[in-house]
């Protein structure tokens, strides 16, 4: 799904996360500050098979446009991503026409590096998009999670058995 976006947004200051004696910092990332992150942004990448992956200038652009909101985690450097932006038009079949035109705020990416999952990070990348979203007026809020993630509240628009063979991923309204 490619998205065009168009609104501007504030940025919001970083802040932190206490888990396992390690302070996380979550922190806001746009034009003035992606070059610090976007050598790990783009390793991270990787874990997504090659079809899935942006390229590192695909990611700048998504990074840096000034209607979308990502955010970078870092311990000593950075471990883990997460990307959100409006969806002007879609072309999914089967997606309600109320998640276009600039209603719906997607949550388009998400990474954290394996010793570091399951710790609660991609919940609070989640709570951070969406309070950004809400600022700017979104009321609803879609991703695509893995299927059988427990740890978020949503309604299952559309499964994807086989998501580039990736796993079976649901479309999804976060509630
Ligand atoms: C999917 C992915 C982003 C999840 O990240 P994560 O930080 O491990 O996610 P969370 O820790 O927030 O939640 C994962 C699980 O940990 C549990 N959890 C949440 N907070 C927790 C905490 N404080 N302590 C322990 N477990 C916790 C959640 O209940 C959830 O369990 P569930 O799988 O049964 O729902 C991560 O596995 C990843 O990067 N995968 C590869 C890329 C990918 O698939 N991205 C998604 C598509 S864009």
């Amino acid at each position: 799904m490619r998205l065009v976006a168009s609104q501007l947004r504030p940025l919001g200051p970083a802040c932190t996360h206490r888990k396992r004696q390690v302070t996380l910092i979550y922190e806001r990332v746009n034009a003035s500050n992606w070059d610090r992150f976007a050598h790990y942004v783009h390793r991270m990448e990787r874990v997504f098979p090659m079809r899935l992956r942006c390229s590192y200038e695909q990611l700048r652009e998504e990074f840096i446009h000034p209607m979308n909101v990502g955010f970078v985690v870092c311990d000593d450097s950075p471990i883990a991503y997460g990307l959100a932006q409006p969806i002007l038009r879609c072309d999914f079949p089967g997606v309600d026409e109320e998640f276009q035109n600039d209603k719906t705020f997607y949550m388009s990416s998400c990474v954290v590096m394996g010793e570091q999952q399951k710790r609660g990070i991609s919940t609070r990348l989640r709570e951070m998009r969406m309070d950004e979203g809400r600022k700017l007026g979104y009321e609803r809020f879609t991703a695509h999670i893995r299927t059988g993630m427990t740890n978020t509240p949503h309604r299952v628009i559309r499964t994807f058995p086989r998501w580039y063979d990736f796993g079976s991923f649901d479309f999804v309204e976060l509630l």
